[in-house]
């Protein structure tokens, strides 16, 4: 018997390496396939890919531990989070730039789709990293900085350069979480002191790494530090946007679009209660979780 058309689009995604779009037709292939001695491998393989939970992806070995890959597009609660009109505007500008790279590397035109979230703790901009992965399909391929500099110290420009080489051969929203952890400005560090020698070559080897970058990888930087950036690698940022902490109205917005989604009512006075004791979005999101755990409790009793 000769390949289906799902298996043959399977093929495809695994030959380009898009493995959001093979489990997509891996799934299509389970479902279709109703033969009676294919059941249990079907109803076992149809559960995992259509898990909700958290779906990491397969690294190569020597990327274990350095980069995390998953795959947001069952994990991602879309419907629970807030996008205000300012991050909005950001949203569609990476967006736009996305949907005209081809056009761009075709007329020799450079352009980093970069992105430089910066803001207090709390304020939602690793969340709005996996979002951006959430709305373009793409695997959300997430590089901790302050993590890389703990546990690796000694070979942290080389990691850079690995999780680097692996971005650019497989497209994703590409996340440099707490940036700011290695890019103290060249300009503060004593060059007697080698620690903050070895972090400005660090800092030298991001540079350099993001120049080699591809106009269809998104970067999307964060940090809360942004006083702590090198004006030159500031540069490399097409976009550079404060996520601020939300308003009362959209505070109040944030909490019925999540009391909607998992179909609970609060009284507005309970709602006017969190949003003006909470300050950040962090905050307001753990009060909400708590209440809504007491009234389940309640509930149940
Ligand atoms: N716009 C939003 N809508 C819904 N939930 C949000 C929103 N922004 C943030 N949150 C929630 O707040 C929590 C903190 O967000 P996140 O970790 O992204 O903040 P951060 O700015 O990266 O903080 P830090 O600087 O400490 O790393 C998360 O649980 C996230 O789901
Ligand atoms: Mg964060």
């Amino acid at each position: 018997m000769g390949l289906t058309d799902k298996q043959q689009k399977l093929i495809q995604a695994v030959s380009k390496n898009d493995i959001v779009e093979a489990k997509k037709c891996a799934l299509a292939c389970v479902t279709e396939d109703t033969t009676a001695k294919n059941k249990w491998f079907c109803s076992k393989y149809k559960n995992i890919l259509e898990s909700n939970g958290s779906n990491m992806m397969e690294l190569p070995y020597d990327m274990k531990g350095l980069l995390l890959v998953e795959d947001v597009s069952n994990s991602f609660k879309s419907n629970r989070y807030f996008l205000s009109d300012r991050e909005k505007n950001v949203y569609e500008n990476i967006i736009r730039m996305q949907r005209i790279n081809e056009k761009l590397m075709e007329l020799g035109i450079p352009y980093i789709n970069s992105t430089l979230l910066y803001g207090e703790s709390g304020t939602g901009k690793t969340t709005f990293g996996r979002y951006i992965s959430y709305k373009t399909g793409l695997p959300f391929c997430y590089l901790n900085f302050s993590h890389l500099v703990d546990s690796y110290m000694g070979s942290t420009s080389k990691n850079i350069s690995k999780a680097f080489s692996y971005a650019i051969t497989n497209p994703c929203v590409f996340m440099l979480d707490e940036i700011d952890c290695i890019s103290i400005r060249r300009s503060d560090t004593n060059s007697s002191n080698s620690a903050s020698g070895e972090m400005a070559r660090i800092t030298i080897t991001l540079m350099q790494e993001f120049d080699k970058l591809p106009n269809d990888v998104i970067v999307i930087a964060a940090t809360n530090r942004l006083d702590r950036i090198d004006e030159a690698l500031l540069r490399r940022f097409s976009l550079k946007h404060e996520i601020t902490v939300l308003d009362n109205r959209e505070k109040t917005a944030m909490v019925s679009q999540y009391l909607n989604d998992v179909k609970m009512k609060f009284s507005d006075e309970e709602i006017k209660d969190m949003v003006e004791s909470n300050s950040n979005q962090s905050m307001l999101l753990n009060d909400l979780i708590r209440r809504i755990s007491l009234k389940i409790s309640e509930e149940i009793k």
